[in-house]
Formats: C-alpha cells, sequence, structure tokens
C-alpha cells in the first residue's frame, strides 16, 4: 500500500491547541476524511483545523457518522456500521492510489471517537496498511483547565463516562469514584441534574460548555442549565474533594 492512514487529534476548539505534528500532517495529507454527526451537515473537526492549515489543494471528503450509542461487546447498529464501512472503502481507494490520508477528529481519538472505529474497520478488511494515531488534547483537560479546577490529585480516582448511561450505572460510579467526568450530557440535563442533587453532589459539580472555544461557558448553578438547551460541546466534572 502507497498511502497512509492518519487519525488525527484537532483538540477541543481553539485552534492553538492543535498539535506542531497535527498541523504538520495535516499539511503534508492530500486527503481529508472529516466526520459530520448530521447529513450533509459540517464538520466541527474540519473547522478547527481551517483555522490553521490552509485546505487548498486539498480532496476534502465529509462523511456522515450516525450519532448512535455503541455498545462495547456487541453488533453496532447496522446504519452506524454502514457508515464505518463505507468510510473505510473510500479510505482504502485513496490510500491505493498513493494518497496520504488524514482522518481529523475533535479532542483526542482515544476518547469516544468514531476514528478509532473507523481504524479498526479498515484494519479489518485491509490489514497491510499503515496507520498512525495522533494524539490530541482532550475536551476533558480542556474542560479542567477552562473550570480552573484539577481531575485528580493525590490518590483520587477518575472515571469517564457517557452520561447517557442509564441512572443505575451512574449512580454507582458517582459513588464509587472520587472524580467524574460526565461527557455527552446535552440530552440528559433533565434526569442527570435531580440524580446529582438526590445524591447531595450538585455543588461538586461544574458544567463547561465549549471549552477552549470563544463561546466557552462555565455553569456552577446547574438547576439554571437545566432550563436551556445546551450545545453538544458539553461537560460536567463532578469532584468530591
Ligand atoms: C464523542 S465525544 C468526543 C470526545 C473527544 N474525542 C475528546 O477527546 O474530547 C463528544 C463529547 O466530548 C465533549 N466535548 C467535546 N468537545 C468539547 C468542548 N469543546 N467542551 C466541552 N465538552 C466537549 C462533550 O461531552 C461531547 O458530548
Amino acid at each position: 500500500m502507497k498511502g497512509k492512514f492518519y487519525v488525527i487529534g484537532v483538540g477541543p476548539g481553539d485552534p492553538e491547541l492543535m498539535t506542531l505534528k497535527a498541523v504538520r500532517l495535516l499539511e503534508k495529507c492530500q486527503v481529508w476524511l472529516t466526520p459530520t454527526g448530521r447529513k450533509n451537515g459540517e464538520s466541527t473537526a474540519l473547522a478547527i483545523v481551517e483555522n490553521v492549515v490552509s485546505n487548498a489543494g486539498k480532496e476534502i471528503l465529509t462523511h456522515y457518522f450516525p450519532m448512535k450509542k455503541v455498545h462495547m461487546g456487541q453488533e453496532p447498529d447496522p446504519e452506524v456500521k454502514e457508515a464505518w464501512d463505507q468510510a473505510a472503502a473510500l479510505i482504502f481507494e485513496q490510500l491505493k492510489a498513493g494518497r496520504d490520508v488524514a482522518f481529523p477528529t475533535l479532542g483526542d481519538p482515544a476518547i469516544y471517537s468514531t476514528g478509532f472505529y473507523v481504524c479498526e474497520t479498515l484494519l479489518g478488511q485491509y490489514a497491510d496498511l499503515t496507520v498512525e494515531i495522533i494524539p490530541g488534547v482532550s475536551a476533558i483537560g480542556a474542560s479542567a483547565a477552562a473550570a480552573g479546577q484539577p481531575l485528580c490529585q493525590g490518590d483520587d480516582r477518575l472515571v469517564v463516562i457517557p452520561a447517557t448511561f442509564e441512572n443505575g450505572r451512574l449512580r454507582e460510579v458517582l459513588s464509587q469514584f472520587d472524580s467524574v467526568v460526565l461527557m455527552k450530557v446535552h440530552r440528559v440535563m433533565g434526569r442527570l441534574v435531580p440524580l446529582l442533587e438526590e445524591m447531595n453532589l450538585l455543588d461538586k459539580a461544574v458544567l463547561v460548555e465549549r471549552s477552549s472555544q470563544s463561546s466557552q461557558r462555565i455553569t456552577r448553578n446547574l438547576q439554571e442549565a437545566v432550563r436551556r438547551e445546551l450545545h453538544y460541546f458539553s461537560t460536567i466534572i463532578v469532584r468530591k474533594s
């Protein structure tokens, strides 16, 4: 195979939080396959990249990945699997033609990113490929920095979970760990905030919306946030100590 595939973390939104390596490799790759969560929607990862790297001469393929739950150890939803398969086929065509392909992804590729699913699909179908993962600044670190607080110190135990877990699992995790990062909170605030209140954790929680972006917002009164619509880029940190 002549081309190489790169999954590139582009950080949480502030273009200055892109790494030098991410910039160099995006400059080098002839093709960018950019993910979008809406049919014909814009790619946030692409918007971040275009602040820093010129798209002149790049072939930009925007690919739709349905935002549906993936349960580890279970078959993915057929629509989700189809999107991964189609992306893998598109990438393979480009690599075969000798072009390097970049897959820019929000934050860090190792954290709830489509990039790894695409990578696994690609390698599962075409084993002799060369793939490289480029880490990025995650929204987790960016949100803690925006809130001006650590995630864990000393012997604290930190856990990261999607807030879309059912309440039973959330309660278990919230009671067991010292520091909990809740991602994907935007649609579940209506049940999450009462749960935090019931567990006496409301005053330990901070909501960070669009961390590192110019519209960044920090909210410590979560009851207030329930009454408004949140952006998908919203994370809650619960720190007990
Ligand atoms: C699919 S996950 C992607 C995480 C990403 N790979 C990372 O490392 O940050 C999407 C979730 O990340 C969080 N997120 C992403 N960007 C964010 C930002 N700028 N500020 C706050 N939370 C963000 C939100 O919880 C969002 O629902």
